[in-house]
């Protein structure tokens, strides 16, 4: 349709919808729709669609572990420990972790002491456990260290494992790490 035409049709319609209106509302309201809406305010009670009983966000995963040891028995780390991972994590451990755990995890970060001092992440029990038992720490939290599960993706999290790991084996050398370095 060119510009005039449509300016043509619609005066058609305009002079039709109006031929013969005498009153403001018509006696029969053909298709109402929404013409009568009850008002309600917004979220009040009554106006929210609620989601289904039991609905799960496509971003919430469930994380069914509640004990440390299991969690390291069953979940793996997912990621390999590549530099660029390795470097990922360190951003993480930094921005996250190091104020209270420190450069090497030794408890010894800035908050420290105003903030009661972490237990080191050097210690036999931590370089023991299995990634996953630190993975859960770092999601759950444990007595005053808080979950970091809204503020870490979980690809983060096992970031963040493989450069404690680093930090451990920084402190703790094997005897490959030392020939390497040539000691
Ligand atoms: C606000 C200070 C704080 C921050 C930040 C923090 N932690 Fe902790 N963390 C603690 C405290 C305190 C404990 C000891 C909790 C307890 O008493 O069981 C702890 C415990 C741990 C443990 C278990 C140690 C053990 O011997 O049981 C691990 C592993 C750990 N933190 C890793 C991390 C990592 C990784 C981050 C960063 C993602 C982090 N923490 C961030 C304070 C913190």
């Amino acid at each position: 349709m060119t510009a005039s035409k449509h300016i043509t049709f619609f005066a058609m319609v305009f002079a039709l919808t109006f031929a013969g209106c005498k009153h403001n509302s018509p006696n029969v309201t053909f298709m109402p729709d929404m013409a009568y809406t009850p008002g309600i305010k917004a979220q009040a009670p009554g106006s929210m669609r609620m989601p289904v009983k039991g609905t799960v966000s496509r971003e919430h995963q469930s994380y069914p572990y509640r004990d440390v040891l299991v969690a390291g028995r069953e979940l793996k780390n997912p990621l390999a420990s590549t530099a660029a991972i390795l470097e990922r994590g360190q951003k993480m451990y930094n921005t996250y972790c190091i104020v209270c755990h420190g450069a090497y995890g030794e408890g010894d970060g800035s908050v420290v002491p105003k903030y009661p001092r972490p237990p080191s992440l050097q210690s036999d029990k931590v370089r023991g456990y299995a990634d996953g038992s630190i993975f859960h720490v770092v999601t759950m939290g444990q007595n005053l260290m808080p979950s970091y599960a809204s503020q870490i993706s979980a690809d983060d999290r096992w970031a963040t494992i493989h450069y404690v790991r680093a930090l451990q084996r920084a402190k703790h050398p094997t005897a490959e790490d030392l020939k390497a370095a040539g000691q």
